[in-house]
């Protein structure tokens, strides 16, 4: 098989050129071609290799493209990199490698095209397209990967074992592909992950995050999940998900599985954003729900306080694995925190002050809040179904016509305190909070509009009720 006229971009003639030049034999390999073959759009990580120094190859590249990009050196590992258009080309020369035991960093021989294919994770990824003049384009295809794109199979170049203790980040890879292209993990390769899952400890966690990252922004990350926990990594990773697992029954009640509840919430938020935080705040909005079980006699399985100390459990579980813990974190721990009150609307009579409050207090995440508690109607009950759904199309229009009407998203108090210590003459002091908070109820009650003139009679009120006087000169 060919693959010439797929590689239309100027960048493999030079590259090919280049290689020429320096009389040395080079391939595209990895992602790119895997890419290529399945038609996944382009891909804009380019990885060569050169049957010699791949950091020679680079820098002979550079000179023969426009404006000689710079060429990005990494001694160590005997690679290069340089941008090109909106491009990045890796190049490394062929390898022969062997991992050891506690680290990543592997020991490194030069080695033939064939060296280097085998030390690859996976038989997809280990596809190389000749770039050499008389060859160019030839496909080199050692282990069928292409027979396991066709098949849909993830499987190792070499046994398992091996390729996974290599690099034990492979077996996140794994599910990650699996996840992502909807592929299945060779019965070998899946049993080597689950025998191998204590290495994941070795691998740091900036990369365990890129990889559930991918899992999260698949089409359908219950997949990822699931491979997770069959393989016994998602006990390493995320305990707070594996905690949820299990259906517990005292004199004949039980509660749902949650961890299984929690993949559907997922599954279906997927539908619906592509923002990743939404969709770790639908993975872990249930994650309270293991620490506050309770079961009684009389209200049977309850979860109380779950959305506050699930909310407080975000905190630590994006500290231990090392994620920024910035405004996309508040963002996750506040859609967690919230997480059940439009639940509380939809089953109820949705009155317009119950929508303002919810609008108060989620602000400009209103939205998102929606489509997170919408995700999270899973009940097999059609009937139910439909009536939640219904609800939360009523919430939606009511937070339309509220917002329209007394604009409560992001909430300025009408009357401010300022005004009301000129009113009354009053230094800083309880009675301006009493008053704030006084005008703030009434207008979520929706006993007043949210309008000054209404606002100040009700702060002339409340400032009567207080025993204040109005100060003459103001
Ligand atoms: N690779 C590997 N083992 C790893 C990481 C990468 O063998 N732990 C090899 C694979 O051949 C892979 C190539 O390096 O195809 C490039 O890796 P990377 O850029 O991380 O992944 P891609 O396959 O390009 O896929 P994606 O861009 O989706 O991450």
């Amino acid at each position: 098989m060919n693959y010439n006229k797929a590689l239309n971009h100027n960048i493999f003639k030079i590259i090919s050129r280049s290689a020429k030049e320096l009389d040395l034999d080079c391939y595209v390999i990895g992602g790119f071609v895997r890419d290529l073959i399945l038609d996944r759009g382009s891909h804009k990580d380019i990885d060569v290799v050169a049957i010699g120094s791949g950091i020679e190859l680079a820098k002979q590249v550079s000179k023969n493209l426009p404006n000689n990009p710079k060429v990005q050196v990494f001694k160590t590992y005997g690679t290069a990199m340089l941008r090109y258009d909106d491009i990045e080309v890796e190049f490394v020369g062929a390898r022969k490698e062997s991992y050891q035991e506690h680290s990543r960093n592997p020991i490194v021989e030069n080695g033939s095209l064939e060296d280097d294919q085998n030390r690859r994770d996976f038989t997809i990824n280990a596809l190389a397209l000749d770039l050499s003049e008389g060859k160019f384009g030839e496909l080199l295809d050692p282990f069928n990967g292409i027979a396991d794109l066709d098949n849909k199979i993830i499987r190792t170049p070499l046994d398992p074992d091996i390729t996974y203790s290599d690099d034990p980040l492979r077996m996140l890879r794994a599910i990650r592909f699996a996840t992502q292209l909807n592929f299945k993990i060779e019965e070998s390769s899946l049993k080597a992950i689950t025998k191998n899952r204590e290495r994941i400890k070795i691998i740091t966690k900036e990369r365990i995050v890129t990889e559930i990252h991918k899992i999260l922004e698949s089409d359908k990350p219950s997949k990822g999940f699931l491979l997770l926990e069959k393989t016994g990594l998602l006990e390493y990773i995320m305990p707070e998900l594996t905690a949820l697992k299990g259906i517990d029954e005292v004199e004949g009640q039980r509660h749902k599985d949650n961890f299984y509840h929690t993949l559907e919430v997922v599954d279906n938020i997927a539908i619906h954003t592509q923002n990743l935080w939404l969709r770790w705040a639908a993975l872990l909005h249930d994650i309270g729900k293991a620490p506050t079980k309770r079961f009684s006699k009389k209200v049977g399985w309850t979860f109380h306080g779950h959305e506050f100390e699930g909310s407080k459990m975000v905190y630590r579980l994006f500290k231990r694995l090392k994620m920024p813990l910035n405004d996309k974190m508040k963002f996750v721990q506040k859609m967690v925190l919230m997480s059940s009150r439009p639940i509380v609307l939809a089953q109820d009579i949705v009155t317009d002050s119950a929508v303002r409050r919810l609008v108060f207090d989620a602000g400009d995440y209103v939205d998102d809040l929606m489509t997170l508690c919408e995700a999270d109607i899973t009940t097999k009950n059609p009937k139910k179904f439909q009536k939640y759904h219904n609800n939360f199309k009523i919430v939606r229009d009511k937070i339309v016509e509220v917002e329209q009407r007394d604009h409560i998203r992001n909430f300025q108090p009408p009357v401010s305190g300022e005004e009301i210590m000129k009113t009354f003459n009053l230094k800083p002091s309880k009675e301006i909070g009493i008053i704030k908070e006084a005008i703030k109820e009434a207008i979520l009650e929706g006993d007043i509009p949210n309008e000054h003139e209404a606002a100040f009679n009700l702060m002339l009120e409340e400032g009567k009720k207080l025993g204040l006087k109005i100060h003459e000169k103001r």
